[in-house]
C-alpha cells in the first residue's frame, strides 16, 4: 500500500520549489569551473555550446527527473522501484545514492576549505599578502594533516544540522534566505571588480566568440559541465522533486533554475576575471583560482577585505546549498526505505562522509599524506571526482533518459507535465518526448564514451 501523500513533507510554495532546486544547481562548480572553462574554450561561442546542451540534454534530463520524483513521491530508489516494481531500474536510485557520496566525499573538504578561508579573511589574514604567502598559505593547508578535516566537520556539522531541521523547516528556509543573499554579494563583487582599470580585458576573455576553439572535445566538456552544474543524472533532482508543489509546471521550473544557475556563473565570471586582469595575473581553473588568486587580487583593492568576506561567504553558501541536495539523497532514502528517523539518516550520513571524506582531504595534493596512493594514478581525491563526474553522472543521465523515454507509462508522464499552471503545454510534450528518446541518449553516448577515453 502507498502511504498517503500528506505525511510526507513538501515545500511549500512554488517560490520554495525554485530557491531550493537553484541551491542545489548553484555551487563550487559556478565559481571555480564554468567561468575558466568558458574563457579558454571559445567564450561566447562556448556559451553557446553549453546552451544547446542544455536545451538538449540538462532540461530534458531535469524534466525526467522531476516526473519521477513529483510523480512518485519518493527517495531516489524507491521512486523506481514504485514505477517499475521488481525490475532492475531501481539501480539506476542506488548508483545516485553511492554518487552522491563519492561526490560528498572531495566536495566536503573543499568546501572545509572554503569555510576556512572565510574565517581567515574576516581575521584580516590576507590583508598584506602576496604571490609568494599567497601560495604557502594554500600549500600549507592542503598538506596539513588536521586543520582542512577539523573545517570538514564543522561543513559536516552545519549541513547535518539544517537537515535534521526537515524539508521546510530546514533546506526550504535556509535556501530562501541565503539565495537571494548570494545573488546580491554577487553583484557587490561585480561591481567593484567591474569598475578597476583594465576590466575590459577581463570581460573580453570571458565573452570573446572564437568558434574555431570549439572542437568536439569542447563540446563533450560542455555537456558534462551542464550535468554536474545542474545536478542531475545521480537522483538529487528526484529527491528534490518528491517534496514539490503539485501546482508546479515542471517545464517552467527547470527552464528557471537552469537559467539562474548560468546567470550566477556569469556573474561569477564577471567578478573574478576583471580583477584577476586588471592586476596582470593568469586566469585559471580550480583551487588554484579560488584559493590563491582571488585572494591576492582582492586584497590589492580599495575594500578588498570586505569584498573579500564578501566573496568567502557567497562561495560557502554556494557549497553548502549544493551539499543540501547532495546528502538528503541518502537521508531521504535511509529514512524512507531503512525505517530510520530523519535524525538518525542525518546522522550516519554524515558520519560516512566524514569517515571517506577524510581519506579525499588527506589525499588533495600529491604531497598530502595519502597523496601517495594512487589507483589507475589518481589518489583518493581525484579519484572520487573522476568516478562521480565522468562515469556515474553521463551513465546514470543516459538511463534516466532511456527510462523515461521507453519504459515508463507514457500516459503517466503526459499526465504529470500537463495541466499545471497556466500552460497548454501540448506541443512541449510531444517535443519533449522526441528528444529524451532519440536526441539526449545519443548525445549522452557520446559524452560517455569520451570521458571513458575511448572517443579522445
Ligand atoms: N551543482 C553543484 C555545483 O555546481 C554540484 C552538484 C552535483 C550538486 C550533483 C548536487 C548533485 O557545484
Amino acid at each position: 500500500m502507498q502511504e498517503p501523500k500528506a505525511s510526507r513533507e513538501k515545500f511549500s510554495s512554488g517560490l520554495a520549489v525554485f530557491f531550493a532546486t537553484l541551491g542545489s544547481a548553484v555551487g563550487l562548480g559556478n565559481i571555480w569551473k564554468f567561468p575558466y572553462l568558458t574563457g579558454n574554450n571559445g567564450g561566447g561561442a562556448f556559451l553557446l555550446v553549453y546552451f544547446l546542451c542544455i536545451l538538449l540534454v540538462g532540461l530534458p534530463v531535469m524534466v525526467s527527473e522531476f516526473y519521477i520524483g513529483r510523480k512518485t513521491r519518493k527517495n531516489a530508489i524507491g521512486a523506481f522501484e514504485q514505477l517499475k516494481p521488481k525490475t532492475a531500474w531501481k539501480h539506476i536510485g542506488s548508483m545516485g545514492v553511492f554518487a552522491s557520496g563519492l561526490i560528498m566525499f572531495f566536495y566536503s573538504c573543499v568546501a572545509g576549505w572554503v569555510y576556512f578561508y572565510l574565517f581567515k579573511a574576516l581575521m584580516g589574514t590576507f590583508s598584506n599578502i602576496t604571490l609568494e604567502t599567497a601560495k604557502s598559505h594554500f600549500g600549507s593547508v592542503v598538506v596539513n594533516p588536521v586543520t582542512p578535516i577539523l573545517w570538514q566537520m564543522i561543513v559536516m556539522t552545519v549541513v547535518s544540522f539544517i537537515l535534521i531541521m526537515g524539508v521546510q523547516k530546514g533546506i526550504e528556509k535556509i535556501t530562501k534566505t541565503l539565495m537571494p543573499l548570494l545573488f546580491l554579494l554577487i553583484i557587490i563583487c561585480d561591481i567593484r571588480a567591474l569598475t578597476l582599470p583594465g576590466a575590459s580585458e577581463g570581460l573580453n576573455f570571458l565573452f570573446h566568440v572564437d568558434f574555431g576553439a570549439v572542437t568536439g572535445t569542447v563540446i563533450l566538456t560542455a555537456l558534462g559541465l551542464a550535468f554536474f552544474k545542474l545536478s542531475l543524472g545521480m537522483g538529487t533532482m528526484v529527491t528534490y522533486s518528491s517534496y514539490f508543489t503539485e501546482g508546479d509546471n515542471l517545464f517552467s521550473t527547470a527552464a528557471k533554475v537552469a537559467f539562474a544557475d548560468l546567470a550566477v556563473s556569469m556573474l561569477a565570471g564577471m567578478a573574478v576575471f576583471p580583477a584577476v586582469f586588471a592586476f596582470g595575473m593568469e586566469p585559471s581553473a580550480g583551487p588554484g583560482l579560488l584559493f590563491m588568486t582571488i585572494p591576492l587580487v582582492f586584497s590589492k583593492m580599495l575594500f578588498g577585505n570586505v569584498l573579500l568576506v564578501a566573496f568567502f561567504f557567497l562561495s560557502s553558501i554556494a557549497a553548502t546549498t549544493a551539499m543540501l541536495s547532495l546528502v538528503e539523497v541518502p537521508v531521504a532514502y535511509l529514512s524512507e526505505e531503512r525505517g530510520l528517523s530523519r535524525k538518525a539518516s542525518v546522522f550516519v550520513s554524515s558520519v560516512v562522509i566524514v569517515l571517506f571524506g577524510t581519506l579525499a582531504s588527506l589525499s588533495a595534493d600529491s604531497s598530502s599524506l595519502l597523496g601517495g596512493i594512487t589507483f589507475f594514478g589518481k589518489g583518493f581525491f581525484d579519484l572520487f571526482d573522476f568516478i562521480s563526474s565522468n562515469i556515474i553522472l553521463p551513465l546514470g543521465g543516459l538511463l534516466i533518459a532511456l527510462f523515461v523515454g521507453y519504459a515508463a507509462n507514457k500516459d503517466d508522464i503526459k499526465q504529470e507535465l500537463m495541466n499545471r499552471g497556466h500552460l497548454n503545454n501540448g506541443w512541449m510534450i510531444d517535443l519533449f518526448f522526441f528528444i529524451i528518446r532519440y536526441i539526449t541518449p545519443a548525445l549522452l553516448i557520446l559524452v560517455f564514451l569520451n570521458s571513458l577515453g575511448i572517443l579522445s
